[in-house]
Parts: C-alpha cells; sequence; structure tokens
C-alpha cells in the first residue's frame, strides 16, 4: 500500500524520537520513499547518522548546510504526506503561529500535502488548556492529529502522552491516508472464525479456525475503499484497521443473526467462518459432572449462513463461500457453489501436503460457474489480494 508513496517525516525534541528508527524501517519494507527533518532539538534524542542510513538519503536540519541552501520548498512539494512524530509541545505552538525559525516548521508552511501529527509529552503538557488550544486550531485547519496513548511516560508518571506502537501508526496512517476508492460506496459483509456450541458453561463443540483468511479479506476490501461489515467467532487477532465493523458473535446462531440484519443491503458478501454444522439444543446451564457411564449428546442442525442467504440474494448482490475438502475436492465445491447459489467458491485443496491448517502457503482454486481458476502457494494476504481483485475484474459496475 505504501509503494512508491513519498512520506516526509519530521523528527521534533521528545523522548519517543528514538522510535522512529523503527518507523522508518517499516515504511521503508513496504515500499515507501522517506525523507526525514528533525529539529536542532531532536538531535539529542535521535542520530542523523542511523536515520539516514534507515531512510537511505540525508537528513534535513538546517536552513544552509555545507554553504548550500536547503530548498524547503521543494521538499514540502516533494511530500504525498508530511507526518510529524513525535510532536512536541514547542512544535505544536510554532507550527500554530507560523514561527519559521528551524527548517521543519518552514517545510510544513510551504507543504501542500496532508499533514499527520502524532504528540507525545508529559500528561500535564497535553491536558493544558494551551496545548488543546493549539490542538484544535490545527484540526480545524486541516491537520490530522492522533492522541497520544495512556501508559507509563518517560517522566516515571503514568498517563496520556506515549507516542502509539509503531503498528497502530501505520495502521492508522494505511487506513486514512493510503486506502484507495475504488470499491468506496459498496457494502461488504464477512465472516470469519470459528463458531462455538456450548455443552455446558465451560465445554463447547467447535472448529478449528483462527480466522485469518476473513481477517485478512476484510482488510484487503477495507483498503480498497469498502464499507466492511466483520461477522467474527472467537478468535485470538485483532483486525488493523479501526475503520471496519467488527461484530463479535460466539454461537452459528448468532452469526446467522448478525449476518441476516444485511441481507438485502449487503453487495459483496464473503463466507470464511468455519461454523459448526450442529448444535445442542438443550444444553446444561450447569457444568456436567463426569458419570461412570458414557455420555450422549443430542445435537440439531444449525442454519446455513451461506446457503440460506445465497438464495435470497437480491440481482446487485454477489456471495463468495469457501470449500475445504479432502476427496472429489473440486465435484464437491461445485455442488457447493450450486447448492448454495454462490457466485464463486473458493476451494483450499487440503489434501495436498502443503495445505493444511496453520500453513502459511496454500493450494486454491476460484470455482465460478464459467472457469475454474488454480493458484499453488499462495500466503492467505495474496489470496485475499486475488479475491478482491476478482471482484474488482468480474462485478465492479
Ligand atoms: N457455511 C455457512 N454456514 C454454515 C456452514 C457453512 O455459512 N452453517 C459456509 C462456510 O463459511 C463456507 C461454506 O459454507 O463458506 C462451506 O462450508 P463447508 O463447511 O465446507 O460446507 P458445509 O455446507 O458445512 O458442508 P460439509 O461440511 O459437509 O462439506
Amino acid at each position: 500500500m505504501f509503494l512508491d508513496k513519498k512520506i516526509l517525516l519530521g523528527i521534533t525534541g521528545s523522548i519517543s524520537a528514538y522510535k522512529m528508527y523503527q518507523f522508518i524501517r517499516v515504511l521503508k519494507q513496504k515500499g515507501a520513499n522517506v525523507r526525514v527533518i528533525v529539529t536542532p532539538n531532536a538531535k539529542a534524542f535521535v542520530s542523523t547518522t542511523i536515520l539516514s542510513t534507515f531512510s537511505e538519503h540525508k537528513v534535513y536540519c538546517e536552513f544552509v548546510e555545507d554553504d548550500l541552501w536547503q530548498n524547503h520548498v521543494h521538499l514540502g512539494r516533494w511530500a504525498d504526506l508530511f507526518v510529524i512524530a513525535p510532536a512536541s509541545c514547542t512544535t505544536i505552538s510554532k507550527l500554530v503561529n507560523g514561527l519559521a525559525d528551524n527548517f521543519l516548521v518552514a517545510t510544513y508552511l510551504s507543504c501542500p500535502a496532508p499533514v499527520i501529527l502524532f504528540p507525545s509529552m508529559d500528561e500535564d503538557m497535553w491536558l493544558h488548556p494551551s496545548t488543546q488550544h493549539n490542538i484544535s486550531l490545527l484540526q480545524q485547519r486541516g491537520n490530522t492529529v492522533v492522541e497520544p496513548s495512556t501508559g507509563s511516560l518517560a517522566s516515571g508518571l503514568n498517563g496520556k502522552g506515549r507516542l502509539p506502537e509503531i503498528e497502530e501508526m501505520i495502521n492508522y496512517i494505511e487506513s486514512n491516508f493510503i486506502r484507495q476508492s475504488i470499491l468506496a460506496g459498496k457494502k461488504v459483509l464477512v465472516t470469519a472464525g470459528p463458531t462455538e456450541e456450548p455443552i455446558d458453561p465451560v465445554r463447547v463443540i467447535t472448529n478449528r479456525s483462527s480466522g485469518k483468511m476473513g481477517y485478512a479479506i476484510a482488510e484487503s476490501l477495507y483498503m480498497l475503499g469498502a464499507e466492511v461489515y466483520l461477522v467474527s467467532g472467537p478468535v485470538a487477532i485483532k483486525t488493523k484497521y479501526t475503520g471496519i465493523h467488527l461484530i463479535q458473535v460466539n454461537t452459528a446462531d448468532e452469526m446467522y443473526s448478525a449476518c441476516n440484519q444485511f441481507r438485502e443491503s449487503y453487495d459483496y458478501a464473503v463466507f470464511t467462518a468455519a461454523v459448526a454444522d450442529y448444535t445442542i439444543p438443550n444444553r446444561s446451564d450447569k457444568k456436567i459432572k463426569k458419570l461412570d457411564q458414557d455420555l450422549q449428546i443430542n445435537l440439531t442442525k444449525t442454519k446455513d449462513i451461506l446457503g440460506t442467504l445465497g438464495l435470497q440474494k437480491l440481482p446487485h448482490q454477489k456471495v463468495i463461500g469457501f470449500a475445504l475438502e479432502t476427496d472429489n475436492a473440486v465435484d464437491n465445491a461445485i455442488e457447493k457453489l450450486t447448492k448454495k447459489n454462490a457466485d464463486l467458491i473458493v476451494l483450499n485443496h487440503l489434501s495436498d501436503t502443503n495445505s493444511c491448517f496453520n500453513q502459511d502457503q496454500m493450494e486454491v482454486s476460484f470455482i465460478s460457474k464459467d472457469e475454474i481458476q488454480k493458484f499453488s502457494s499462495l500466503s492467505k494476504i495474496e489470496i485475499a489480494s486475488k479475491l478482491s481483485n476478482y471482484i474488482i475484474k468480474n462485478w465492479l459496475q
């Protein structure tokens, strides 16, 4: 997503400035071009040698360096995005007042690109009316200000003022500035993870599923501009982007009800969840004690969510299912396509040696009524990206 994006990073004098080493490395790994400006005060906290090594470019600080005038206007116009992190109280105040006594502020005043600030300071400084007034002025002028996180501060106190974790910063920028708009206006429903059917208060019947496939698809479609509703069973992972609407459920019945509310409104629905096919109709309210004899549990069928929504789909809606098969894989997948009235089934070839639970690389086929496309050795993120491209190529009007 950051590929070839021009990110200008302004670092100011704050203890958390050292975290920018990692920030630059992640941006570079994601394919961004990075230029760095430091304020004179920032030099007390970071090494310009390390910053220039990681960014693979000289670091700017003074208006004149080695008898050469540094062109802040040119640098400001170069950027696709100006990130000021950490943004200290002093720099925030200078930005508000246009006090261009250093290269960073002068560049800010000449920069037509969007600006995002990550303030970092002690909690009392952050909460002070002067800072809050300055922050609200910056926001009124169109700058994005991300609130600091809460936790232990360099002062030894606990409170608000920490720079967010690098991953959170990157995800925020991706979500708010790098997100594309090709699927803008499209509503997508995604199911993910397992469901859990309680036997008693401490025991459940479930399927093995990490949820990673569904989350990757939700994130991919979200980053292309879609409005995404992710209905997720219990999983250990989180969505990268807060803009994704996460609806957490436990049972198959809860997952069905959550999906059913979008029955008429979704454009594309992707069903990756490993939904339990059976549930316990008369679960015990109390923990079942171990008996001398065997225990019989009566199971009843759950609703097929994809099958139900697939059969009810409206002309503008497209539905994608997933199939995990061991025998007669393609035939079974084609049968599911027809039976569930899906437009596409993504078949995971489970019998292949490189394709089983918790494997990073999978062999999958995209099966529609017109064609079968086979892909070998794809990661879940690559499958998500291929599926997004399939939707755009075949169904986007
Ligand atoms: N699915 C669903 N609701 C269910 C069961 C399955 O929405 N109650 C969806 C899954 O999310 C997946 C597709 O149906 O997209 C296929 O699931 P799978 O378990 O392979 O198919 P089943 O219909 O349950 O058949 P079987 O387990 O016998 O292969």
